[in-house]
């Protein structure tokens, strides 16, 4: 019996990779986990108890389950900080890396986040490594979240994404556990010039050509 397919899909953040892989998901069949949310979940329970996200966090990361990942609070400002501190905690994780696994374990899936490929999931049949420029990355995340896309101070608002992304790029890249990083066997895609779909069509060719 062949394992199942595990796609990991790494990059920084903005780049596309959530949209890529959840596409990707559907057109495969597989399921789809957005690792980030579990690092959200863990930062949400910490703002939620009073605690500081630069505390340890294990026992906040210990109670998230799948069903944590739902809540529609974990894609705001203070919960991205709080993220970002939380997942440099090496015993956060460490306790993340079971959910992770057990959710590919049965039926494969792709997965997006920052260690995918080289951490959880080093033998992935297929590693894409998803970048853009920072102007790109903070041109799609303001479209995203703009609630007047004729603002007047619309190019400061996008400068202002483009530094918080800057800021949260340097923290992942920088930490000591599990840095953000292309595994050296990851396929690069770049999608600066790229519609959605045909970042789509691009992986598909490389899930192709990598399982054949
Ligand atoms: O992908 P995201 O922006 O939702 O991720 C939130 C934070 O979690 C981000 O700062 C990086 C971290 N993260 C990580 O360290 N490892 C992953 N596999 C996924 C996310």
């Amino acid at each position: 019996m062949t394992a199942p397919l595990v796609i990991a899909v790494d990059g920084p953040a903005a780049a596309g990779k959530g949209t890529l892989a959840l596409r990707l998901a559907r057109a495969l069949d597989l399921p789809y986990l957005d690792t980030g949310l579990l690092y959200r979940a863990t930062g949400r329970r910490m703002l939620d108890a009073g605690l500081d996200p630069t505390a340890p966090a294990d026992d906040q990361a210990r109670r998230v389950t799948l069903a944590d990942l739902s809540r529609t609070d974990l894609r705001v400002p203070p919960v991205d900080r709080a993220a970002s501190l939380v997942a440099a905690q090496p015993a956060v994780r460490r306790i993340l890396v079971g959910i992770q696994r057990d959710f590919a374990a049965r039926h494969g899936a792709v997965l997006d986040g920052r260690d995918i490929g080289t951490v959880i999931f080093p033998d992935a049949r297929v590693k894409l490594f998803v970048t853009a420029s920072l102007d790109a990355r903070a041109r799609r995340r303001w479209e995203q979240m703009a609630t007047d896309p004729n603002a007047p101070d619309r190019e400061e608002q996008i400068a202002r994404v483009a530094r918080e992304l800057e800021d949260r790029d340097a923290a992942d890249s920088s930490r000591a556990a599990a840095p953000l990083r292309a595994a050296p066997d990851a396929v690069h895609i770049e999608t600066d010039s790229m519609s959605a779909d045909e970042v789509l069509a691009e992986a598909l060719r490389i899930v192709a050509r990598m399982t054949r």
